[in-house]
């Protein structure tokens, strides 16, 4: 098995430079596509041989050293107990948003066997499948990026509902975020027990916070169910969108690798958080946008600045666009394997 991104992830030496893309199974791929053109989001997301079948396009597709689990961060929301819908074209919608205490007794943490089997047999198929090529990435939502849609609805603009009942009704918030720390953490138990070869932690919103609300608020969660998780022995990778501001709080999560938006130069980053940790990212993902030559240069900088560090994972700042080009996709991945160690 190519298992260069386990090694990277723990630090170790590497012929290459690592390299697979957030969100790298999506709607981007004509193959993705075809799939969708038969079934709704939710139902592909519950359906364990159609989501192994989507995981495994990139791999193929692409060439990249590891499979990520096709889910989304809202399916164990969902199994808490609220009702979540994708409508086309609008994203994530929970109808009934949490606004008081009685709405968070009736939030259940799910069991993942029971309340979720098809993720369980979804990363069992993979599994085997990839038995012989890449290791799989099994993930889930940050406590505080899951309490955003839980509080909001959905995506939000200014936050203003979270933040009114972080400020004003703070043991209300903390009651919540402790709901989601035990459920984040018993379905990456749940997924890591099932095979997953490493997990990451999504905190897509966590830059909408000032470095003081996210040390308080949210990096106490996020150390919570990292501790938690290290005694089960596979990597932990945890992305914090947008945070650039905070990489000296985000350091003391305890992840083995931490994910860098591209917002920031990765060798500044690098030089903030120290030589204790592996990085992983971070191109613009609208660098795929470029010329091929243009994509190779970006790719060069990132590389020879990633060097700094301990250990060094590429992948884009954030999630790919469904508009991107598929070919440059795939020159993204042969540039990274093309010239690592060698810029
Ligand atoms: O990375 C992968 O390939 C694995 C699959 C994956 C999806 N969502 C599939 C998806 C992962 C890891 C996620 C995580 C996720 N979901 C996040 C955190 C990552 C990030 O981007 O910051 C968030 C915030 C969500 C919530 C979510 N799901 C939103 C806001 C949307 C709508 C916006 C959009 O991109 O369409 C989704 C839908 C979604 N999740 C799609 C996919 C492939 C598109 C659904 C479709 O086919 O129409």
């Amino acid at each position: 098995m190519n298992d260069t991104f386990l090694r990277a992830c723990r630090g170790e030496k590497v012929e290459y430079t690592p390299v697979w893309l957030m969100r790298q199974a999506g709607r981007y791929l004509p193959q993705y596509q075809a799939v969708r053109a038969n079934v709704d989001f939710l139902s592909l997301c519950k359906t364990p041989e159609l989501a192994a079948e989507v995981t495994l396009q990139p791999v193929e597709i692409l060439g990249v050293d590891a499979a990520i689990l096709f889910s989304d961060i809202l399916i164990p929301v969902e199994a808490m107990g609220m009702s979540l819908e994708f409508p086309e074209k609008y994203g994530p919608t929970l109808s009934e948003p949490i606004r008081n205490k009685s709405a968070v007794d009736r939030l259940i943490v799910p069991d993942t066997e029971d309340d979720m089997p098809f993720i369980i047999e979804t990363i069992k198929i993979l599994r085997e499948k990839l038995k012989n090529k890449v290791p799989l990435i099994g993930f889930s939502g940050a406590p505080f990026t899951l309490a955003t849609y839980m509080i909001e609805g959905g995506s939000s603009k200014n936050f203003i509902n979270t933040k009114k009942m972080m400020f004003q009704n703070n043991r209300l918030f903390n009651y919540l975020m402790d709901k989601l720390t035990l459920t984040v953490t018993s379905y990456l138990s749940a997924q890591i027990r099932a095979g997953v070869q490493a997990v990451q932690i999504f905190d897509t919103w966590a830059g909408v916070l000032t470095p003081f609300d996210y040390k308080e608020a949210v990096l106490p969660y996020v150390k919570k169910a990292i501790s938690e998780l290290k005694k089960q022995g596979v990597p932990i990778i945890y992305f914090a969108n947008d945070c650039a501001g905070k990489l000296k709080e985000i350091r003391k999560s305890g992840a083995d690798v931490i994910g860098i938006d591209w917002k920031i130069d990765i060798g500044d980053a690098i030089k903030k958080l120290g030589k204790k940790v592996v990085v992983q990212g971070n191109l613009d993902p609208c660098a795929l946008f470029l010329s091929r030559e243009e994509i190779e240069e970006r790719v060069k900088d990132i590389l020879w600045k990633g060097e700094a560090a301990k250990g060094h994972i590429f992948n884009l700042g954030h999630g790919i666009l469904p508009e991107t080009p598929v070919e440059n996709a795939i020159a993204l991945v042969e540039a990274v394997h093309k010239y690592s160690h060698k810029v």
